[in-house]
């Protein structure tokens, strides 16, 4: 095995090298606290890696993106949501007779309890709905408390599973319902993941709902594209929080919290709150584009850069071109498509964007999708959050089936050293 040298002093230390399948490599650390005192330091963790995973691969320079080596443009051309949940999940595709088991499953835990209900009578009427979907899913684990200490044992995880994949799409559908005082629709099991969840959020009580095929294979699309992505910011929280041995619902709740902030699944939104403003202030994109590049201002141009990205990001060419279908499709004139198609050019030829390797995100175009589909902006993050939960549930699995231990990184200590109280009326 490969070794690396660190010299601290006159002191030389011998580090393994780890390599993984795709030629990825690592300076193993774990015992260098032990060995010599010394810990890393890497805010943000930008060169620290925090586990070992076969779940997803990613090749920011190249814009390559394959799930168990699986790449994400064939799974986005052939495949389904639920499809790629199992295989994401479990490592593998499935079966015929393994897919239908896993639909079936996850299609008969759609409904929640009916004392869930009213909860949502206690929200205020403008509430969030990602503020909803974490404290609804928290909640199951109020209501499924064998689901607590499965222990591992494969059935309750494999229940806990199909729960939180299908409650979750009732959970966030009903959110949306009760913001706009619409009655719920409860789901309809002859319907596809998909369809069941546009009948939740856009049926009409009295009529039955009309499932158009070009919307329910969009929405498999983009739930595909967001289905995993290695071990960014929420991923990482939901890892974190299970390593406690909390439950998979109290994980899966913290990582939507994470997803939320407008550096990470929030950006969707920003995105089209930006567009509006440029169309609102008569459609100015090089105004916008020099507001991101002013050093004074902490203005981004939201959808655009990405942590890992740093060519293209797979997931944005796939989405422009389902977008661009859809649209065309449904006949939808958005001005908001043709202000991001203008900011888009303006920033990809600007030096400003071109020597930081800033390139649109994969929440650059899902808005455009999203608004097509009759997704309120608000709602954007929650189904980036509907999309992530299979690859949150893998990544929690494999963390719990590798045992791995609590997360607890180090720090350098930066405050003041050893002082004295000094009491309220001696102070000055
Ligand atoms: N607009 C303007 N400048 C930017 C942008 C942007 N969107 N993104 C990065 N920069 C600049 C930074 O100011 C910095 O400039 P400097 O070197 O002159 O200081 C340089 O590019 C590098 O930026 P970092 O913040 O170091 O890059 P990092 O990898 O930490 O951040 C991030 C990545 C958070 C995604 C960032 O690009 C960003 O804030 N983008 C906008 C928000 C967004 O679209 N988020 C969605 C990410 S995708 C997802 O979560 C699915």
């Amino acid at each position: 095995m490969d070794r690396a040298k660190l010299i601290i002093g006159n002191q030389t230390h011998e580090l393994d090298i780890i390599k993984g399948t795709e030629g990825e490599l690592a300076i193993d650390i774990t015992n260098l606290r032990n060995d010599t005192g010394y810990i890393t330091s890497d805010t943000g963790y930008k060169s620290t890696g925090a586990t070992r995973s076969a779940i997803t691969f990613l090749d920011g320079e190249k814009g390559v993106l394959r799930y168990r080596g699986y790449p994400i443009e064939q799974l986005a051309e052939n495949s389904t949501f639920l499809e790629v949940a199992y295989l994401i999940i479990y490592g593998e595709l499935p079966s015929p007779v393994e897919l239908e088991n896993f639909t079936n499953g996850i299609t008969r835990h759609t409904l929640i309890h009916e004392d869930m209900k009213k909860f949502y009578e206690g929200y205020p009427e403008k509430a969030h709905p990602m503020g909803v979907l974490a404290s609804m899913i928290s909640a199951l684990s109020t209501f499924y408390p064998d689901d607590h200490n499965t222990n591992l044992d494969p059935e309750k995880v494999d229940l806990t599973i199909r729960r939180l994949i299908a409650k979750s799409a009732t959970i966030a559908a009903w959110s949306y319902r009760k913001s706009q005082g619409f009655p719920i629709m409860y789901p309809q099991n002859r319907y596809s993941y998909c369809a069941n969840f546009l009948h939740m959020m856009f049926a009409l009580p009295t009529e039955e709902y009309d499932v158009n095929p070009t919307v329910v294979r969009a929405l498999n699309t983009i739930l595909i594209l967001h289905a995993d992505h290695e071990q960014n910011c929420s991923t990482s929280t939901v890892r974190i929080a299970g390593s406690s041995h909390a439950s998979l619902y109290a994980a899966i709740s913290s990582g939507v919290c994470a997803l939320w902030g407008p550096l990470h699944g929030g950006a969707n939104q920003e995105v089209i709150d930006m567009l509006k403003k440029i169309q609102a202030q008569g459609g100015d994109v090089k105004k916008m584009v020099e507001k991101a590049k002013d050093k004074d201002s902490d203005f981004r141009l939201m959808g655009f850069g990405h942590r890992v990205y740093k060519n293209f990001d797979p997931r944005a060419k796939i989405i422009k071109k389902v977008s661009d279908e859809l649209l065309s499709e449904l006949g939808v004139d958005d001005p908001l498509l043709d202000i991001a198609k203008s900011l888009e050019e303006v920033a990809l030829n600007d030096s400003y964007f071109i020597d930081r390797k800033l390139y649109p995100n994969v929440d650059f175009y899902s808005g455009i999708l999203y608004r097509a589909i009759g997704i309120p902006t608000e709602m954007f993050t929650v189904m980036f959050a509907l999309g992530r939960l299979p690859g949150w549930i893998a990544q929690w699995k494999e963390m719990r089936d590798n045992n791995e231990p609590i997360s607890r990184p180090r720090q350098i200590y930066i405050g003041e050293t050893k002082r004295d109280y000094v009491k309220i009326g001696d102070r000055g």
